[in-house]
């Protein structure tokens, strides 16, 4: 009887969680096309051509996206005990989303990447415009131009948003919106050198994808709600558990179907990007580094070598540790239980996309 109650009562609060979430990451969403639109407004009445950058930024948001990031930030505000009627965290969540997406359009830049959320990039956009209109100039320099703009434009409503959260969140936004930059840099600089080193593919994955995705975004959530005390917790989880998400990506990246993803396949060997998965394959294998730096190779016989290493397996076994390591440090957090079962759920669910 007694056992029944306390499970009755345990899913009661379950489910009450997963709504609360469920609404403020709609408000999340109703605050990003909000902004848009009144910024459409004001352009459009200027000039039909000053509405293009907004419209982009409306359509990479309608396309799609797992808002991985506002779930976090309102997991971690609500499970330090936030207020979910107070509008700032949803600012927060908006601010996070807004961001991923100026990273979103800059990243697809720098990897050379035709499809995005299952459309075509951004400057692959612009790009095919300026050629179909027979405009001035060089196509590819108009594409990455206009993309530059709408990535600095998200950016700039992301700082616009954040001013809406509460002030005790800004000091860890701070953190999070250079370190990305810096972690995109590492990983620019790294497919460049292509220097095998497992230990930096790891730190990469970390600095410019797990931080901004999972351990900055629950921490700003508990800074929002006053909790600073939960930052080591959720950095412990947050790492694991962020490691594991782009380690997961870099996964599907090599071995995903583009109509899962949204986005091409095989374009980390073409961009030679030194993954974790890369750097241990080529330390068990020699010949792979050719097949990614020689041209002349195609992605499916990269991947038959790098499933002869055992590399993938290999890597699948290091997320699931990553995984058991994010669920031990929620699993002692000072948080409710339903926010660690709920945590445990979601870690789960960034790192096998299948939950
Ligand atoms: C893609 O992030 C970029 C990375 C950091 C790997 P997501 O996989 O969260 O992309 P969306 O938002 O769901 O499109
Ligand atoms: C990009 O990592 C991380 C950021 C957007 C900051 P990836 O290059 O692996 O992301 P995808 O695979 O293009 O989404
Ligand atoms: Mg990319
Ligand atoms: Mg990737």
């Amino acid at each position: 009887m007694t056992s029944d109650m306390t499970t009755d009562t345990g899913q009661e609060a379950a489910d009450f969680a997963r709504r609360t979430s469920t609404d403020l990451l709609q408000r999340v969403e109703d605050r990003l096309r909000s902004l848009l639109a009144a910024e459409r407004d004001a352009w459009a009445g200027v000039d039909a051509r000053a509405a293009v950058p907004i419209d982009a930024l409306s359509e990479l948001i309608a396309s799609g996206g797992k808002r991985i990031r506002p779930a976090f930030c309102i997991a971690g505000y609500l499970a330090a005990g936030g207020d979910p009627a107070d509008p700032g965290i949803v600012a927060a969540g908006a601010a996070l989303e807004m961001l991923h997406l100026s990273a979103l359009v800059h990243d697809d830049v720098l990897d050379d990447s035709s499809r995005r959320r299952g459309l075509p990039t951004v400057h692959a956009k612009y790009m095919a415009l300026h050629g179909g209109r027979g405009w001035q100039g060089e196509s590819r320099r108009y594409g990455e131009g206009v993309a530059i703009l709408v990535g600095d434009l998200a950016l700039v409503y992301s700082g616009e948003l954040m001013s809406e959260a509460p002030r005790t969140a800004v000091p860890e936004w701070n953190k999070l919106r250079s370190e990305v930059m810096i972690g995109q840099y590492m990983d620019v600089h790294a497919a460049a050198e292509f220097c095998v080193e497992p230990r930096l593919s790891r730190l990469i994955a970390k600095i410019k994808s797990g931080r901004y995705t999972i351990h900055r975004p629950l921490v700003v959530g508990a800074d929002a709600a006053g909790r600073n005390d939960l930052a080591p917790a959720f950095e412990e989880y947050g790492e694991a558990v962020g490691e594991a998400f782009q380690l997961r990506d870099d996964l599907l990246d090599a071995f995903g179907d583009s109509a899962d993803t949204g986005k091409p396949t095989g374009l980390d060997f073409t961009q030679h990007k030194m993954t974790l998965l890369l750097g241990w394959a080529m330390q068990r294998d020699e010949h792979i580094h050719t097949l990614i730096t020689e041209p002349g190779h195609t992605p499916d016989e990269v991947r038959r070598r790098l499933l002869d290493t055992g590399v993938p397996a290999d890597v699948e076994k290091h997320i699931d540790g990553l995984v058991e390591r994010g669920c031990k440090a929620i699993a002692d957090a000072p948080v409710d239980q339903v926010w660690r079962s709920e945590l445990t759920r979601m870690a789960r669910r960034v790192a096998y996309r299948n939950a």
